[in-house]
């Protein structure tokens, strides 16, 4: 049995909300993103939540660690969409866009940067994570979105470099409930997966609230380095960059902003 935490799972369930019918809550585990992908390797349903207090081995993007202490909001979903593979990068701004409106409905001017960090005066606040599974038939079997907030805590116990993370403790002055960041993380996720068959209006969005496009940035892919300014998103997610040699189109990688937007 999962240790109790300090998450009441009936207080969860009370959220109500279509992606956690089904909750884990843990009061230390390696990664709740692990977890999760056991579970949905095992058949968990769409709408299964695990949760934990502390990870001992929570992973970002591109293999990095994600330090976890106690405070942080660390969370996995497994989700079941059902639609084409191709369309799974949609998953990714989806939940950039939800998490970021999240933010800013408990009270920080929360901004994306591509392809899915949550920024707060340029210092990042929450990351995401979208993992996918393909089914036998070509389509997504599942992803395991795993969002990390730094929540009640205060940067130093995040140990990263300066000037780099932020918390919503620090933003806000004050800290918030776990449970009510977490129903409005997941009231945002579903307002967006709601509406994912017409993109138009998450792309709008991500736009509306990224501080990527328009400045010059510094993409590290794959062990090269690319320089250029960041014209447009596409639809399926990627990021387009105008270099000295031409459009190049980008699905991941590691965005440096090299100057502030103009004005
Ligand atoms: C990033 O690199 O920005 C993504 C970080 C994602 C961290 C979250 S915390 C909950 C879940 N469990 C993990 O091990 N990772 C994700």
């Amino acid at each position: 049995m999962p240790e109790r935490s300090w998450l009441d799972e009936r207080e969860v369930l009370a959220i109500g909300s279509p992606l956690a019918r089904s909750v884990e809550l843990h009061g230390e585990i390696g990664s709740t993103q692990a977890r999760a992908r056991e579970l949905a390797k095992d058949g968990a349903p769409d709408g299964t939540l695990v949760v934990s207090r502390i990870q001992t081995g929570g992973r970002g993007r591109l293999g990095r660690l994600w330090g976890s202490p106690a405070g942080g909001l660390w969370m996995s979903l497994v989700l079941r969409p059902d639609f084409e593979a191709r369309l799974a990068g949609r998953i990714t701004q989806a939940a950039a866009v939800g998490v970021a409106k999240a933010l800013r409905s408990l009270g920080v001017k929360a901004e994306i940067k591509w392809p899915n960090d949550i920024l707060v005066g340029g210092r990042k606040i929450c990351g995401i994570l979208a993992e996918s599974s393909l089914a036998a038939g070509g389509g997504v079997g599942f992803v395991v979105l795993g969002v990390g907030m730094n929540a009640n805590l205060d940067v130093e116990e995040l140990g990263v470099e300066d000037g780099q993370a932020t918390t919503l403790r620090r933003e806000l002055g004050r800290d918030v409930g776990t449970a009510e960041i977490l129903a409005s993380v997941l009231d945002g996720l579903e307002r967006e997966f709601g509406r994912i068959g017409v993109f138009g209006g998450i792309l709008e969005d991500w736009k509306s609230m990224n501080c990527t496009l328009g400045r010059r940035v510094r993409v590290v892919r794959s062990g090269e380095t690319l320089e250029g300014e960041a014209v447009d998103i596409t639809g399926s997610g990627a990021l387009v960059l105008r270099t000295g040699n031409g459009f190049v189109e980008l699905f991941e990688g590691e965005v440096e902003n090299l100057r502030a937007k103009p004005l």
